[in-house]
């Protein structure tokens, strides 16, 4: 893979079709495969729809980030993208994590959640980010202890019912809790 520099920018609604493009080919079906983490196997669904999409762009305590490309200064030309979420004055969430399964392990991830966590400090305030993965995810689980986050005891339940335009796969899905302290 050639080497890439990247900017982070915060996305607007214009950016709403490649984000879900992005994010459903990291994330679902044959794409996300190529990538080396994927959640292919356990979901079979659309990630995230339009309405759903437009509303962490828009929401007023969250941001949705975007990195591009900027060696050919391409600002729409979107390879990773998260979202955050302000959920006190000291706690955020981060979430929606995807880079595009053809640019993956060669560094894009890591550049993209330290520029979030920088985010989340700097316009913020936050003093902590917390994320929730799927329990099966064992490698991207140890990915962010890598990172520094650590396993809660706490746990989430997966929304079976609130899955777009598909299923699960199994029936024994929750989500482990990780913190970092930032
Ligand atoms: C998770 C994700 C965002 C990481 O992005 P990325 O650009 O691939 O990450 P980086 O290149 O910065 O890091 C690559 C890491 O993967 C590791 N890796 C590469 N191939 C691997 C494999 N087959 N198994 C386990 N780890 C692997 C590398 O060792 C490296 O980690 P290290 O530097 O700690 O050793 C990306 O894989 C993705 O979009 N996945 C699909 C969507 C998803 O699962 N999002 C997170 C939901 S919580």
């Amino acid at each position: 893979m050639a080497p890439i520099s990247l900017s982070i920018r915060k996305a607007t609604p214009n950016d709403l079709t490649p984000i879900l493009t992005l994010v459903r080919s990291a994330y679902r079906g044959e794409s996300s495969l190529r990538g080396w983490t994927s959640e292919a196997t356990i979901v079979d669904d659309q990630r995230i729809d339009e309405k759903g999409l437009l509303a962490k762009i828009n929401e007023p305590n969250g941001a949705v980030l975007v990195a591009y490309d900027n060696s050919e200064n391409k600002p729409d030309d979107i390879v990773a993208c998260c979202e955050l979420l302000k959920q006190s004055d000291t706690l955020g969430y981060f979430g929606l994590f995807a880079v595009n399964p053809l640019r993956q392990a060669g560094g894009i991830g890591k550049f993209v959640l330290a520029a979030a966590e920088e985010y989340a400090r700097s316009t913020w305030g936050l003093r902590e980010l917390e994320m929730s993965v799927i329990w099966t995810r064992a490698e991207l689980i140890a990915w962010y202890v890598r990172r520094g986050y650590t396993v809660t005891e706490k746990r989430k339940p997966f929304p079976y019912a609130e899955l777009v335009g598909g299923k699960a796969l199994r029936d024994d899905l929750y989500f482990v809790v990780l913190i970092k302290a930032l």
